[in-house]
């Protein structure tokens, strides 16, 4: 197996060239680098190392700024420093920008290739966690649902095992979230997608018409009972059925649904005669269960008939960065649908809609970005085009210094919260970036990234003193 590949970079020529001996020796692909400049060049046109072992103090460019480099080409690739005695501070404050470990001139041999073991096998975990992470989001993937927040990510998962089971399934949500879209998802790529899949809407039902709806009746059974109808259960046969807004259900419904989940057996309105359907039940809901559960609107032992595998689809306001995803998903929809040129919305209309709290959710969303599209006569879509409600709009946009509450919310994205979050942090910790890293829960390799990543100005940068 290989052992990882390395480039050592020491502007002298003995030291550099020992050393790529005794990485060589132990099984590494090596490089040497005889300047900073050289190492910057190699690790921007190739960056395939996995470990960079640098001399600090070297002439024009230092090991400082070739740590920076490989990090902005490769932020897994590892750095290990060789420092002088009197050059330890600088050191420490790599470590702090993402090295690995720095070890002291001198040294023996044996003491640089066990800190360089140590930083490649690192590197491997960090490789393999991003391929997984990766690797998690191809694979729970569906076709027209959308969103990369963590809680999506949770979502998608679950969802993609149920699929391979029979399990009756909860969803539960706020209106719009995007249950009956997981109902169909789970319909559609579980072995049942070539049976029927049927939806039921509880609540929009009256009480004395759920059980022959759901259920069916026999002829005569009630008045208007004129002939035979078959239920929505029979329907579903072979396939999934989707009861949605179950809390709505009624008390005898209850109970026929309860009898279907522990037998499989349902019985007609007037009908004597049990029949025996194979449906797989989804339930969903945007209400409370356990609280109806507890005020007796619900039957306990249904619920926990129902409650078998639970899917929460958290509110847009929670997952707030799928918005920019979402707003991107519709809008190509809708163009294509209307026919319509090019259209994007500007900064400040993106920042109204990732800070407004969406009640109706995801399907609000659509529909504000359809009329908006529908609506705008020019390719750049301005807030004040944004069918928001009346008094949104300028919340939403307003002096953020006059309402310091709504500062941190009206901020356009998660990537400029993060900015102002590290901004607001290295301030209150005199640039102190250990402490900032600790504070934000990132690493200092993280940290340091960001800062880059978002052009931080050096006011904010290191500026306490380092105690050794
Ligand atoms: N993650 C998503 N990606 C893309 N579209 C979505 C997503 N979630 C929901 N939608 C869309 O939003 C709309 C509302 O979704 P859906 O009808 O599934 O919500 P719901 O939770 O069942 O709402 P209600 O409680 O009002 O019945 C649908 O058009 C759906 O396709
Ligand atoms: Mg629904």
């Amino acid at each position: 197996m290989e052992k990882g590949k390395i480039l050592v970079v020491e502007d002298q020529d003995a030291m550099r060239e020992s050393l790529v001996i005794a990485f060589r020796d132990e099984g590494y692909q090596v490089e040497g680098a005889a300047s900073g400049e050289e190492a910057i060049q190699k690790v921007d046109n190739q960056n395939v190392y996995d470990l960079v072992v640098t001399d600090l103090k070297m002439k024009k460019v230092d090991g400082l700024e070739v740590l920076r480099a490989v990090k902005a080409a490769n932020s897994s690739t590892e750095v290990v420093l060789i420092t002088a005695y009197g050059t330890i501070s600088t050191a420490v404050q790599a470590i702090r920008e993402g090295a690995y470990d720095y070890v002291t001139k001198p040294f023996r041999h044996q003491e640089i290739l066990k800190v360089a073991k140590k930083a490649i096998e690192k590197k491997g975990l960090k490789d393999r966690v991003r391929y997984l992470e990766g690797e998690i989001r191809e694979k729970y993937k569906f076709e027209g649902i959308v969103g990369n927040s963590n809680a999506m990510l949770e979502v998608l998962k679950v969802t993609s095992h149920v699929c391979r089971t029979e399990s009756t399934v909860l969803v539960t949500g706020e209106s719009g979230t995007g249950k009956e879209l997981i109902a169909r998802a789970i319909h559609y790529n579980s072995l049942r997608k070539d049976g029927p899949f049927v939806v039921i809407n509880c609540g929009a039902l009256p009480e004395n018409l759920q059980e022959s709806e759901l259920f069916g009746h026999m002829k005569g059974s009630f008045t208007g009972a004129i002939k035979d109808k078959i239920g929505l259960f029979l329907q579903a046969q072979r396939g999934t059925i989707l009861l949605d807004e179950i809390g709505e259900t009624s008390p005898s419904t209850q109970v026929k649904l309860l009898r279907f989940l522990q037998d499989g057996e349902i019985r007609p309105v007037g009908g004597n005669k049990a029949l025996y359907v194979d449906a797989r039940i989804i339930a969903a809901t945007n209400e409370n269960l356990e609280k109806a559960v507890e005020s007796g609107k619900f039957r306990k032992d249904l619920f926990y008939r129902i409650n078998v595998i639970r899917i929460h689809l958290p509110p847009l306001r929670e997952r707030r960065e799928d918005i920019p995803l979402l707003v991107e998903y519709f809008l190509e929809k809708i163009l294509e649908k209307l026919k319509k040129g090019k259209r994007v919305f500007s900064k400040e209309s993106m920042r109204a809609l990732v800070s407004y709290d969406w009640p109706g959710n995801i399907r609000e969303l659509q529909n504000i970005i359809e009329r908006a599209v529908t609506l705008s006569k020019n390719e750049i879509v301005n807030v004040d085009e944004l069918p928001l409600p009346a008094g949104e709009v300028a919340s939403l946009i307003s002096d953020p210094l006059e309402d310091q509450k709504r500062k941190s919310f009206i901020v356009t994205t998660l990537a400029e919260q993060e900015k102002n979050a590290i901004i607001d942090a290295l301030n209150k910790y005199g640039g102190n970036q250990t402490k900032v890293s600790q504070i934000l829960g990132i690493s200092t390799t993280t940290l340091w990234r960001k800062i880059k990543k978002y052009r931080i100005k050096p006011q904010h940068e290191i500026s306490d003193t380092i105690g050794i």
